[in-house]
């Protein structure tokens, strides 16, 4: 059996930028590697979590304010790190997940303005101390990567907010990254999508040759 933790990575950024085919090859190269990977969702990834993701989602904007988005998606993610990713990781399995905590505090927090205090405290309450190991987040300019995920169709509630909106919360994940350098890297996502996963996929090796010293250096300790 593994008794190795899995690593959590999880990938965030504005709507369109691209996250979802990035998990997907992400998740693709690591088992390529031979790593057993979990691919899950931000609000979803769990039975409970997936009904919360449809009652925030296909909502008209004006039916949730800030606070309740916040609880709704802290509510999905406690169903989703109880059912899905903390038995994964558990099990030695990586999680690589789209969305996680930072848009919680890009959306609700940066661009719709909720207290950034209130929010860790909803982080606290619905996950405690935990948290991903490692954090892509992808940039691009927001005006070009809302125009791409209207195009898609299927409008969502978030899809239909101002440009402001959306440039607050880009400026948000900016914040989140420089706030958190060890755990986040920045990948420019304005470039096709391969170029976008080999950015991706190096960043990722970086950090496992750095997780492989840091577990070298604690067995020395123990020795
Ligand atoms: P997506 O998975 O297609 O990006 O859609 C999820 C939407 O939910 C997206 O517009 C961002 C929004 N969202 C929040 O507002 N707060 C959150 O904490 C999360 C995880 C997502």
């Amino acid at each position: 059996m593994n008794t190795q933790r899995g690593r959590f990575i999880t990938f965030e950024g504005g709507e369109g930028v691209g996250k979802s085919t990035q998990v997907r090859r992400l998740a693709e190269a690591l088992r390529q590697r031979g790593r057993e990977v979990v691919e899950t969702r931000e609000p979803g990834g769990a039975a409970g979590a997936e009904r919360l993701r449809e009652v925030l989602i296909d909502a008209t904007a004006e039916c949730w304010d800030p606070l309740c988005e916040a609880m709704i998606v802290s509510a999905a993610r406690r169903n989703h790190l109880r059912h899905t990713i903390r038995p994964a990781l558990e099990r030695g399995a990586w999680v690589v997940c789209d969305r996680f905590a930072d848009s919680t505090t890009a959306y609700q927090g940066y661009g719709h303005g909720l207290g950034l205090d209130v929010l860790e405290t909803l982080y606290d309450l619905a996950a405690g101390p935990f948290g991903p190991d490692l954090t892509l987040v992808l940039t691009m300019d927001p005006e070009t990567a809302l125009a791409r995920a209207r195009s898609r169709g299927g409008v969502t509630r978030f899809e239909t907010l101002d440009l402001a909106f959306h440039h607050r919360v880009s400026l948000g994940f900016l914040d989140i990254a420089a706030r958190e350098p060890e755990r986040c890297v920045l990948v420019d996502a304005a470039d096709d999508e391969a170029v976008v996963a080999d950015r991706v996929l190096a960043a990722v090796e970086d950090r496992i040759q750095a997780w492989a010293a840091e577990a070298d250096a604690v067995e020395g300790r123990d020795l």
